[in-house]
């Protein structure tokens, strides 16, 4: 039971062990802070939206911070003066077949932007790379004074800019597919950290791995893998240096990799967890996006996620992103095992 403003006022005990929290830590919260650890201030978490609104309603939204994804459903209870003065908040666990449906529509979603992002991509390609010839051609022919070299030079280079952004947007498209050969993780992922060791050390980041237990390979292209690999450890390493200023214990990402050597599991592991700044609920579900991004401009172009996402499921993989505010994000990238 939660009033309008989201403080909880009841709970029973499925709930407590669910939140695993006492009645004590959990009676005079916000709804929010207890289900999903809470939000930044400038967002709306959809939650607090659906308290709002107060209309009974039921809706679909995942909850990391209980195990799971649930269903929820908003009963509210009007006293005698007729005002809603207490809320009903019902959470159900989605079933297997709900839960491939949410899973269904989500990938469907990013599968449209990504066509539309490839259209676009296509259209922009030709035309960029016909200025980029053209302002070389002129550097080429002319003896041009400084400051029209300097333009020239200018052109090709905020030309090469929009050609990586068309480059990038093909790949969340999964438009082009790469070289395949049998590789391990842990090697793509030792690569990456390689090219971006002396960054993180600067930064006081620990990086701790955990092996697996079976050394098993994926069937993968490396230099994709490792484009995605990077993207993860730079958004991890952005989020750690936002929360910790200085030094810090817990400035740390791990990385797990748990492969298998069970015939019935088909998936190889890795999972990259940083306990950073986190991520609220209502962006969770936009993350994937291609140009999504909570970044000052300059910062970031959002397209780090949607790469990453075009590259897994390209490679027959998945990609989920776990996170509670303040707390952790987990990023799982699951790819088929060669055999
Ligand atoms: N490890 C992380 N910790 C916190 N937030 C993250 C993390 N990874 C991604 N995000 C969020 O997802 C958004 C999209 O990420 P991305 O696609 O890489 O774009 P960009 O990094 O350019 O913003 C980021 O702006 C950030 O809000
Ligand atoms: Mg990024």
């Amino acid at each position: 039971m939660v009033r309008p403003d989201g403080i909880i006022i009841e709970v029973n005990d499925a709930t407590l062990r669910a939140a695993q929290k006492s009645r004590e830590e959990v009676i005079g919260q916000g709804v929010c802070k207890i289900i999903h650890g809470g939000r930044w201030p400038h967002l709306e978490c959809p939650l607090e939206e659906f308290l709002k609104n107060c209309t009974p309603k039921t809706e679909e939204t995942c909850l990391p911070g209980l195990s799971g994804e649930y269903s929820f459903s908003i009963s509210p209870v009007k006293n005698t003066q007729g005002e809603v003065d207490t809320i009903l908040l019902i959470a159900r666990e989605l079933t297997r077949d709900e839960l491939r449906k949410v899973d269904y529509f989500r990938s469907a979603k990013l599968a449209a932007l990504g066509e539309l992002a490839a259209g676009v991509a296509h259209e922009v390609n030709n035309p960029i790379t016909g200025i980029i010839n053209f302002a070389q051609i002129l550097l080429d022919t002319y003896d041009l004074d400084p400051a029209g070299v300097d333009m020239l030079q200018k052109i090709m280079k905020e030309g090469d800019r929009i050609a990586t952004i068309t480059r990038n947007l093909i790949s969340f498209a999964r438009a082009d597919i790469g070289l395949r050969e049998p590789v391990d993780p842990v090697e793509v992922v030792d690569s990456s950290l390689d090219l971006v060791n002396h960054q993180l050390l600067k930064d006081g980041i620990k990086v701790i791995k955990v092996f697996p237990s079976f050394n098993s390979f994926i069937i993968a292209d490396f230099r994709k893998l490792q484009q995605v690999f990077l993207n993860f450890i730079s958004n991890s390493r952005y989020a750690l240096n936002n929360k910790f200023k200085g030094l810090d214990e817990n400035k740390k990402i791990e990385i797990i990799f748990q492969g298998t050597n069970n015939d019935k599991n088909n998936f190889y592991k890795i999972i990259f967890k940083d306990y950073g700044t986190g991520l609220p609920q209502s962006i969770l579900e936009h993350v994937f996006e291609p140009f999504f991004s909570t970044k000052p401009p300059g910062e970031g172009t959002g397209l780090g996620l949607s790469i990453s996402y075009g590259i897994i499921k390209e490679h027959d993989g998945n990609l989920y992103l776990n996170s509670i505010v303040d707390k952790f994000t987990e990023i799982i990238i699951e790819l088929p095992i060669g055999r």
